[in-house]
């Protein structure tokens, strides 16, 4: 096959840089979107009458064909650069050298980023289901928890006492702000370089508003440089997907604590844990800590996108086609990863009696109990928070518990530090101190109050019904 080099030189590279520079390897992904594009250019140039329509016909009949032959009819001889030249060159063999008007008024600079413009905006929208299914399931699975109180943590120690439902929906706002991150860079990604050609346009009466229509972008680059070499839509997705990754590994971080022997709260299915082949009553969280390693490859990924770019003069140059596979891999690690991470939440069994055992424990509900001091006595919070500290500093000196702070305790502390008895009512004592009164009793929007989560559940269901009918679900 004649190839593009034979004018300007007179000998092809070597095999070795041949192999070093192709893009084949990973421009299959591109492979229906390069016809795609090539056959909106090609319709194009025959509206515009810049090609003769028959010609035109051929070129759009010989990619129609290959679309319905597939890849593997492409044909990968040593002069097939990238995947550009194996789709003209099939083109070529299907009607001759007529092919070659197909790149009249283009370059592989507007065709390659017009492509990967194209197949990056699909993986967007699959992502983007991906996270609503998942967000739908917590949902669920939070209505099943609305009054099963938990332990929440600062610090990774006890804090105060929540429900399972309020935890499950934290992990939801964080998921639905990675959708809406996509949401939103989706309309920097679907815009249109095709006509920038090698990077100034061309002489040709070309319409770059029809190329837009046809491949379904929402507008067209104004600036044939950018057009080109701009990649920064590039670096916007990977980060969303590192941020979405960032949610899926704390995620897969706390089921693997959660799941421990001394913590205890949760069951992890058996179809996602294995065993050791020495010690044969484990279970092993794998797939949590795989996936929590993995969520790295692409923290990773976005520092090579952007490393490569930093340095990079207008416009076009090669470094470019280094970043688009480092894009495709952060793009299947983030979809893999949020398959399995969404099946293996969504399967885990919480044990409802040790997590409400924990959040009555270690003095989880001491905050309700200053705070009834301020509401019942009036005192300022500093003042109860100090009386509140000693007291669980008193109890846990001589091994005493909740169960034990009574109201001439509390004054026998409060007397010690130089304040005046408060005479708590014991009974408002024993609410302030029970963890499932302590959760009902914090009924401000966004609290644990079921009432709350369960707004915040109905809240997310409309959400859910507008976004799925905007992906056509
Ligand atoms: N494979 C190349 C890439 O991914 C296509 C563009 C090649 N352009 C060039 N001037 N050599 O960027």
């Amino acid at each position: 096959m004649d190839n593009i080099r034979n004018g300007r030189f007179k000998t092809g590279m070597t095999d070795e840089a041949a192999e070093y520079t192709s893009s084949l390897e990973f421009d299959k992904i591109i492979f229906e979107a390069d016809i795609k594009t090539n056959f909106a250019h090609t319709l194009m140039l025959k509206k515009q009458n810049i090609i003769d329509s028959d010609i035109a016909n051929n070129i759009l009949g010989a990619l129609d064909q290959l679309k319905e032959e597939g890849y593997d009819e492409l044909i990968f001889d040593p002069s097939v650069e990238d995947i550009h030249m194996a789709i003209e060159n099939y083109v070529t063999s299907k009607i001759g050298s007529e092919a070659g008007f197909m790149h009249t008024a283009k370059s592989r600079n507007d065709q390659v980023a017009c492509d990967v413009r194209l197949v990056l905006r699909d993986k967007i929208t699959e992502i983007q289901i991906g996270i609503l299914e998942f967000i739908e399931g917590l949902v669920e699975f939070a209505g099943n928890h609305l009054e099963d109180v938990f332990i929440g943590f600062t610090h990774l120690q006890h804090a105060q006492p929540i429900t399972i439902a309020h935890h499950l929906m934290a992990h939801v706002q964080s998921l639905k702000r990675d959708y809406e991150r996509l949401e939103d860079t989706y309309k920097r990604v679907n815009l249109n370089p095709l006509g920038s050609a090698a990077m100034a346009t061309t002489s040709f009466p070309i319409d770059r508003q029809l190329t837009t229509d046809l491949l379904g972008f929402d507008a067209y680059l104004e600036n044939s440089m950018d057009g080109v070499s701009a990649r920064d839509f590039i670096c916007e997705t990977t980060f969303d997907l590192v941020s979405l990754c960032t949610t899926l590994s704390k995620i897969c971080e706390e089921l693997i604590l959660w799941s421990t022997y001394e913590f205890g709260v949760i069951e992890m299915a058996d179809e996602y844990s294995s065993t050791s082949s020495i010690m044969p009553q484990k279970k092993n969280p794998d797939v949590a800590e795989l996936a929590r390693a993995k969520c790295t490859i692409v923290n990773g990924e976005l520092v090579t996108i952007l490393t490569i770019l930093k340095a990079i003069p207008y416009t076009y140059n090669r470094d470019l086609q280094e970043i688009t596979p480092h894009l495709w891999n952060a793009v299947s690690v983030t979809q893999d990863t949020l398959s399995i991470v969404t099946k293996m939440l969504l399967s885990v069994e919480f044990n409802v009696e040790r997590c409400a055992k924990l959040a009555g424990k270690n003095f989880a509900t001491a905050t309700d109990l200053a705070d009834i001091m301020v509401r019942e006595k009036k005192i300022p919070f500093r003042i109860a928070h100090k009386i509140v500290g000693r007291i669980v500093n008193e109890a846990t000196a001589n091994n005493l518990s909740e169960d034990d702070i009574t109201s001439r305790f509390i004054d026998d502390i409060a007397c010690s530090l130089g304040f005046e008895k408060l005479e708590l009512d014991d009974n408002l004592l024993q609410n302030a101190l029970n963890p499932i009164e302590n959760v009902k009793i914090r009924s401000v929007v966004g609290g644990p109050a079921p009432e709350m989560v369960e707004i915040a559940r109905n809240n997310i269901k409309l959400f859910l019904n507008e976004e799925f009918e905007k992906k056509g679900i």
